[in-house]
């Protein structure tokens, strides 16, 4: 089976090279020349763990091939994969130009029968979309379109492609979902098979869902501390409800990156056209994005308001640990806040710091490691869970510090660290 996937992004590359190193021969179109100049060089153009060692391993066994070129790929493919970006509008709505452009390329050129599947997170309506533009070209129905959303998560998307919790199958034709269950074969996990537009919200629920839980132990945080209560112990107690379940309840600055917001918005978009008010989503949509204004406003509480003449040292950028990516960070939307404030703001972060230049203002002094930041801090914030801060050398710290005070926003330590000396404050714990 020839396979190719059309965009070398997040998703296509993880496809691409996870199929390959399955045996099968993959070729992956990618249209910026910078960037198929790094993969066939065999340099990928983001940090993923364990991804670029594969990458090259599939490379060199020639299974895996990088190209610009439609005409020498598209006729002879049996499944070809769209995986190209849908970055989100100002209104929420997905921008589709290039599934549009991608799917135009194809119509020109499939010849026999061909799968192509949508692999992009997209609106619902898309695979139809798909279809309209193939049938221009192609009035003897030569092909068959899939929605086979993805739900790799960044800093374990090898993991998550080898044992994924399901496999989603969206068509109307039987020797489609043949194909796809052929594809993915060797991962032996269950199929939800269905409808193409079924496919595409199955996505954007479980998404949406799983923003609604972080955003839902965010305010019960909240409220733990006013109330003294604590919320590790809350969510430990509600998570051990097997109908609620124990993940997704880690309270922090908020969900970031490049799935949870654009797809909650891209989902409020979809209710709206279809005329259907999802009121909890937008409540969440709207919770997220005020967090980081409390999360400012707790910091002014500790500084008593005074920034004046002060350091606050930041210790990670990107929205979780184990990538490079800060997109939607809520470490970059903070620490450009505490920007315009008084006070000297210093940031570190394992993989995040070339990203994070291209964001934050210049005023911003990055680090080389965590003791540049913690050294004459008066305010250590601890914004990502990377585990290289979260064994801390804390004596160390505190000599470091001129002032012994932690914000630890993902909860890393507790309490105990007063004992050192420390002023501790965290969320949802008094
Ligand atoms: C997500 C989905 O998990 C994945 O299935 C989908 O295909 C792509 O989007 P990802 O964006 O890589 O993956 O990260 P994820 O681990 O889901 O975390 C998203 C955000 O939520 C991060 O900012 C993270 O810090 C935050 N989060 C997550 C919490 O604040 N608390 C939690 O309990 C879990």
């Amino acid at each position: 089976m020839k396979i190719t996937i059309i965009g070398a992004g997040y998703v296509g590359l993880v496809q691409a090279v996870c199929l390959a190193d399955f045996g099968f021969n993959v070729t992956c179109i990618e249209k910026d020349p910078e960037k198929l100049r790094e993969l066939k060089f065999g340099r990928i153009p983001f940090y993923e763990p364990g991804l670029e060692d594969l990458f090259r391993k599939n490379l060199k066994s020639d299974r895996l091939k990088f190209t610009d070129n439609y005409l020498e790929n598209i006729p002879y493919s049996d499944v070809i994969f769209i995986c190209v970006g849908t970055p989100p509008k100002k209104n929420g709505e997905s921008n589709l130009n290039f599934v549009d452009q991608v799917s135009k390329e194809i119509s020109k050129r499939i010849k026999g029968y061909t799968v192509i599947v949508s692999k992009s997170t997209v609106p619902v309506g898309t695979s139809k979309r798909i279809e309209n533009i193939l049938r221009k070209k192609n009035s003897q129905k030569t092909y068959d379109v899939v929605s086979n959303p993805e739900f790799l998560r960044e800093g374990s998307a090898l993991e998550d492609f080898r044992r994924p919790d399901k496999i989603i199958i969206g068509c109307r034709s039987e020797k489609a979902e043949k194909m796809l269950k052929r594809i993915y074969k060797p991962l032996n996990r269950p199929y939800v098979v269905t409808n193409n537009e079924t496919a595409e919200i199955i996505k954007y629920a479980n998404n949406s869902f799983l923003a609604t839980k972080i955003t839902f132990i965010n305010e019960i945080a909240d409220l733990c501390e006013n109330i003294d209560a604590e919320v590790e112990t809350v969510a430990k107690a509600i998570g051990l409800d097997g109908r609620i379940g124990p993940k997704f309840l880690h309270p922090g600055p908020g969900y970031g990156g490049s799935c949870f917001p654009k797809d909650v918005k891209s989902l409020i978009y979809q209710g709206n056209k279809n005329l259907t008010d999802l009121k909890i989503i937008k409540a969440v949509d709207k919770a997220n994005e005020l967090r980081i204004q409390s999360l400012f406003k707790k910091i002014k509480k500790i500084t008593k308001n005074k920034f004046s003449n002060i350091q606050i040292g930041l210790l990670g950028i990107t929205f979780k640990p184990n990538t490079d990516d800060v997109r939607e960070s809520p470490a970059v939307k903070l620490a450009k806040s505490l920007s315009k404030t008084k006070a000297k703001i210093k940031i570190f972060d394992p993989k995040g710091m070339e990203n994070a230049k291209k964001e934050l203002p210049k005023s911003i002094k990055f680090c080389e490691n965590e003791n540049e930041v913690i050294k004459n801090s008066s305010l250590l914030v601890i914004l990502t869970e990377w585990n290289q801060f979260k064994n801390l050398d804390l004596l160390n710290v505190k000599k470091l510090m001129k002032k012994p005070i932690m914000l630890d926003l993902r909860n890393i330590y507790s309490k105990e660290i007063t004992k050192l000396g420390f002023k501790y404050y965290s969320i949802g714990n008094n």
